[in-house]
């Protein structure tokens, strides 16, 4: 079935999450964001399509000292919902979630956790990392 899309502007294309889409929402400040899956603009932060990737594609505050190389804590994040949308933690990303404050069995690094499937995922950025106050770049 074909779907046709005839719109005035002719630049707008709103298209409805389709089965290779990624949604993302970052609470708490709830905002959500959408992409297809393999077709994120890397931003050299992190591993490719890591969940601080995705923010930082989208101008979404996450903190990241080390710059995305599994070296610290501050891309700590709660995966709330769609773990199984993610690549597994290896050691590496464990030995160091076990040195970060509020350790949750649903911890992960934001710069380790790859998106590997389409579908919907929700995180939490802890109090402590939204306040803190990161470099803009
Ligand atoms: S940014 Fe340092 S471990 Fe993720």
């Amino acid at each position: 079935m074909a779907e046709e899309k005839t719109q005035g502007s002719g630049t707008a294309t709103v298209d409805p999450p389709g089965e290779n889409t990624v949604q993302v929402t970052f609470l708490p400040e709830g905002k959500t964001v959408q992409f297809e899956h393999g077709k994120l603009p890397y931003k050299d932060h992190g591993k490719e399509e890591s969940l601080l990737d995705v923010a930082l594609n989208h101008g979404i505050r996450l903190d990241h000292a080390c710059g995305g190389n599994c070296a610290c804590t501050t891309c700590h994040i709660w995966v709330k919902e769609g773990a199984e949308n993610l690549s597994e933690m290896d050691d590496d990303e464990a030995d160091r979630l076990d040195m970060a404050a509020d350790l949750q069995l649903n911890s992960r690094l934001g710069c380790q956790a790859v998106i590997n499937k389409p579908g919907k995922v929700v995180v939490e950025i802890p109090a402590w990392n939204r306040n803190y106050v990161s470099e803009e770049h």
